[in-house]
C-alpha cells in the first residue's frame, strides 16, 4: 500500500545491482511513493544488464559511475541535476565491497591494497557523495541522506572482516558530514544498520546462513528483510522525519540489544548435549 510519502520528491539511488538488491527494494517503494528517481551504479554493473529492468519499472534514468572516482561523481551529479532541472531531495548510497571478503582472506592476514579498497568502495565513496553534493549544491534544504550499514561496526561479529571497519567509518562520516550540511541546509545525514539479508553482497560474508540463523534466533521481531528495510529507508526520505539526522538507526528485528534469547540459548543447548 502507497502512502505517496515521496510525491513532488526527486533522490539520487546508488547500488541496485539486481532485485534482491536493497537499493532495488527502495527504488521501487520511492517510485511507488511518488519519487522521481536517477538510479546509478558501477559500470560493471550495467554490464550485468538487470538495473535496466528497474530503469524501465520506475521510469528513472541511468547513469553508470564508480563511486569511488570524483570525475564520476561529478558527471553523474550534474546529469542528475539537469534531468531533474535542479536541485532533488534525497540520495540512497547503498555500495560495499571488501576483496579481502572476495578472497577470503582472514582479519589478520589481510592485504593492504585490499583494505584500502574496501575503505574506499564502502564508506569514502559516502564522504566523495556527500562532499560533491555539497559542492554542486546538488540538495534541498531539508533533503535525506541514507547509507546502509551493519552492526559489525559496533560488535566483531566473526567473517565480517574489513567490512566492519569500513562500516564504523561510514557510520562517523554521516556524523561528521551531518553537522556541516544540517547547519547550512537542514540536510539530514543518517546510516541504517540493516539485518543480515540474502543480497549479492551479503552472500560474501564468510557464514552467511549461519549468521542469518543466529541473528534470527536472537532478535525478538526476527530479521528484518530488504522489503522492509525499503520501507523503513522510505520514511527516512519523508518530511515525517525531519529532525532526524546524524544518526546510526538500527533496523534489525532488536538484534543489537540482545546479549542471549531462549532460541538461540535452546540451540547452543542442543549442540553442547551432541559433545561427547
Ligand atoms: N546484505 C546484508 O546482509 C547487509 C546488511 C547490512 C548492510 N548491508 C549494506 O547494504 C548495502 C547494499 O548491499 P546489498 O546487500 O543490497 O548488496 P548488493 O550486492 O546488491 O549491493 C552492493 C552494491 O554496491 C555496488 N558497488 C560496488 N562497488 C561500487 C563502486 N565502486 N561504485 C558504485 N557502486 C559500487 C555494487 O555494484 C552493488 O550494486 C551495502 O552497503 C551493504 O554493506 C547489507
Amino acid at each position: 500500500m502507497a502512502y505517496n510519502l515521496l510525491k513532488g520528491k526527486k533522490g539520487l539511488i546508488f547500488g541496485a545491482l539486481n532485485e534482491k538488491s536493497i537499493a532495488w527494494k527502495v527504488a521501487e517503494k520511492a517510485h511507488e511513493e511518488g519519487a522521481e528517481l536517477f538510479l546509478t551504479n558501477a559500470p560493471a554493473a550495467f554490464r550485468l544488464g538487470e538495473v535496466n529492468v528497474l530503469a524501465e519499472k520506475t521510469k528513472s534514468d541511468l547513469y553508470p559511475a564508480d563511486a569511488t572516482n570524483i570525475k564520476d561523481l561529478e558527471s553523474l551529479f550534474d546529469a542528475a541535476m539537469l534531468k531533474f532541472g535542479g536541485k532533488f531531495d534525497f540520495i540512497l548510497h547503498s555500495i560495499g565491497m571488501s576483496p579481502n571478503v572476495r578472497k577470503g582472506l582472514s582479519y589478520n592476514d589481510i592485504n593492504y591494497e585490499y583494505y584500502l579498497k574496501t575503505l574506499d568502495v564502502s564508506a569514502l565513496s559516502f564522504h566523495k557523495v556527500l562532499q560533491i553534493a555539497r559542492k554542486k549544491d546538488a540538495l534541498n534544504d531539508w533533503a535525506s541522506v541514507v547509507a546502509l550499514s551493519y552492526v559489525a561496526a559496533q560488535r566483531t561479529l566473526f567473517g565480517y572482516n574489513d567490512m566492519a571497519d569500513a562500516k564504523a567509518a561510514l557510520e562517523s562520516i554521516a556524523r561528521s558530514f551531518g553537522y556541516i550540511y544540517g547547519i547550512e541546509k537542514k540536510v539530514r545525514i543518517n546510516t541504517v544498520s540493516q539485518s543480515p539479508t540474502i543480497t549479492t553482497a551479503g552472500s560474501g560474508v564468510k557464514g552467511m546462513e549461519s549468521l542469518l540463523d543466529f541473528s534470527n534466533r536472537m532478535s525478538p521481531l526476527g530479521n528484518a528483510d530488504a522489503e522492509e528495510c525499503a520501507n523503513y529507508v522510505i520514511t527516512l526520505f519523508s518530511d515525517l522525519t525531519r529532525k532526524v539526522t546524524m544518526q546510526n538507526l538500527f533496523h534489525d528485528g532488536g538484534f543489537s540489544s540482545m546479549g542471549m534469547s531462549e532460541a538461540a540459548l535452546k540451540q547452543y543447548d542442543k549442540s553442547f548435549k551432541k559433545c561427547p
